[in-house]
C-alpha cells in the first residue's frame, strides 16, 4: 500500500476544488492510500506518514500560499534526513500569471524531494480540461510512486 499525501491551502475555493479532483484520481486507483490535509492542519507526522507529497496552492502575489510556508516552515529542520528523495507533485491555480510555481519548486528543492512529474498550473477554477490535465498528472505520479 502506497501512501500519498495531498497538502493544500485555498482561500476562494479554487485551489480546493483542484484538491478534490487529485484526491479522486488517486482514490480509484488500487493500493493507494490517500490523505488530504489543508496546509494549516498538516503535520509533520503526514510528512513522514506519506511515500509522496502532492503540494497544491493558489498563487497570491507571485508566491505560494504563506499557510503552505508555514507548513515547510514547520516541517524542514524536524524531517530533515527522512524526507530527502521523496517523490513530490505540485499543482498551482492562478490568475493569469502563475510565476508563484517557482517558489513550490524552489522549496521541493530544498527538501530535496523528487521531481517526476512536471508540475501542473490551472487558471481559475479548474474546467473539465484542466481537470484532465491534473488527472493524468497525479496518476503518474502514482504509478511513479507504485513503483518506488
Ligand atoms: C491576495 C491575492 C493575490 C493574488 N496574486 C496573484 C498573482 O500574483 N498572480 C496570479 O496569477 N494570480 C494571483 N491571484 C489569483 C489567485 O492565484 C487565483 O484566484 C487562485 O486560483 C486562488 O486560489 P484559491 O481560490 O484556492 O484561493 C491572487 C489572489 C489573491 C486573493
Amino acid at each position: 500500500m502506497k501512501k500519498i499525501l495531498i497538502v493544500y491551502h485555498t482561500l476562494g475555493g479554487n485551489t480546493e476544488a483542484a484538491a478534490l479532483v487529485a484526491e479522486k484520481a488517486l482514490k480509484d486507483l488500487p493500493d493507494t492510500e490517500v490523505r488530504r490535509k489543508k496546509a494549516g492542519e498538516a503535520t509533520l507526522e503526514d510528512l513522514l506518514w506519506c511515500d509522496g507529497l502532492i503540494v497544491g496552492s493558489g498563487d497570491y502575489f507571485s508566491y505560494m500560499a504563506g499557510a503552505l510556508k508555514d507548513f515547510f516552515d514547520r516541517t524542514f529542520y524536524p524531517s530533515r534526513g527522512k524526507v530527502e528523495g521523496k517523490p513530490c507533485f505540485a499543482f498551482l491555480t492562478h490568475g493569469g500569471g502563475g510565476a508563484a510555481i517557482s517558489s513550490l519548486e524552489a522549496i521541493a528543492r530544498s527538501f530535496k524531494f523528487k521531481r517526476l512529474v512536471d508540475p501542473v498550473l490551472i487558471k481559475g477554477r479548474p474546467d473539465a480540461e484542466a481537470e484532465k490535465r491534473l488527472v493524468e498528472a497525479v496518476r503518474k505520479f502514482a504509478a511513479f510512486v507504485a513503483g518506488s
